[in-house]
């Protein structure tokens, strides 16, 4: 196994031994190539660069307490890959590619999987891209997919400790009919100004609103939001949310502990009866919230510094399935062997 300080690994890019390939030419993809290099050979017309004909994914491989290593949902990423290269009319991948290649990037790069016990885990992440050149905006005709992976730790530097969101109307993330319902890097550069100022102000994250009437909650930074109260796990629905695959989970577990699962608009008003809220997502897990500050209205809600009850037995139940310790009774994980 590689000799890393895994327990302080951040969510930062870390080199492997390898990363797997396809490309798409003339109306087909080619087969897996398994490739030593970090770097990408690439027209400067790609209809990447200049058209953001780019998507991607988010997983990760856990060590589990027994030894083996599993893959976490990777099916339901293979799926929204999907849906995100239908939207952008970029070749689809079939599941199976996506899948073989998740395996084989883990089990080629196995020295990189932490060890158990550490809290950190080997993020994968694959990357699809237009590549031929272009200067007329259209639909690329090749494409790459990417697959390679690096060892991180917590994605917020506070860990499962409270994070503090404040609420930013000058920027929105997606529009109702755009993409912010698939993993595509637009979303996310429309992100930063707003990130930035949010980081300034010492926040770790932004709440962002609906873009029509900036009234309903959508996604909190690169993470779904979801708040408890009164028996309730509340989570917002737009056609502007990634469905992120943890909420999915989450929406189960917390069924599981008996809590009735309410997906609709939240006004941000709501903030103010939820008792705990979070975010949750492949890279943040769940983020407890433990303020959040608007900057228009001046209101600001408070959720209390320890972590509420129901997030930390989600995270715990979540987790236990991702290291091996819980049955798994749902089929979420893929053991890489
Ligand atoms: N929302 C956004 C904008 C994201 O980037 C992510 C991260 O993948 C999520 C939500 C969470 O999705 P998932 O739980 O599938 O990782
Ligand atoms: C993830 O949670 O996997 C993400 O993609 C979030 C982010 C790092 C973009």
């Amino acid at each position: 196994m590689e000799n890393l300080d895994w327990a302080s690994l951040g969510f930062n890019y870390r080199k492997t031994d390898c990363n797997a390939r396809f490309y798409f030419r003339d109306g087909k993809w080619s087969d897996m190539e398994i490739c030593e290099s970090e770097y990408i050979n690439m027209h400067m017309s790609a209809a990447c660069l200049h058209y953001g004909l780019e998507l991607f994914e988010g997983l990760k491989a856990f060590r589990g307490v027994d030894g083996k290593i599993r893959l976490f949902r990777v099916d339901e990423n293979a799926k929204r890959l999907q849906s995100s290269a239908r939207k952008l009319c970029l070749p689809v991948p079939t599941e199976k590619m996506f899948v073989d290649a998740c395996c084989e990037v883990v089990r080629r790069n196995e020295r990189f999987v932490p060890p158990y016990g550490t809290g950190a885990s080997l993020y994968l992440r694959p990357l699809l891209i237009g590549t031929n050149p272009v200067l007329g905006v259209k639909a690329a005709t090749e494409a790459m997919l990417i697959i390679f992976a690096s060892p991180v730790g917590a994605y917020f530097k506070e860990g499962i400790k409270p994070i503090k969101v404040v609420v930013d109307r000058e920027q929105d993330r997606s529009a109702p009919r755009g993409t912010g319902d698939v993993k595509v890097g637009g979303n996310y550069a429309s992100s930063i100004l707003s990130g930035e100022h949010a980081h300034q102000l010492g926040y770790s994250n932004v709440l962002y609103l609906d873009s029509v009437e900036r009234k309903y909650i959508e996604e909190c930074g690169a993470a779904n939001f979801f708040g408890i109260r009164d028996g309730l796990y509340v989570t917002p629905k737009s056609t502007s949310i990634l469905p992120s695959i943890t909420n999915k989970s989450l929406r189960q577990l917390a069924a599981d502990l008996g809590l009735k699962v309410e997906e609709r608009q939240v006004p941000v008003d709501e903030l103010a009866r939820f008792t705990e809220c979070g975010a949750c997502g492949t890279a943040a897990v769940i983020s407890p919230i433990c303020k959040i500050v608007d900057l228009d209205t001046k209101k600001e809600y408070d959720f209390g510094d320890t972590v509420g009850e129901y997030s930390q037995k989600m995270y715990n139940m979540l987790q236990d399935i991702q290291y091996g310790r819980a049955e798994d009774k749902y089929g979420w994980t893929t053991i890489v062997e």
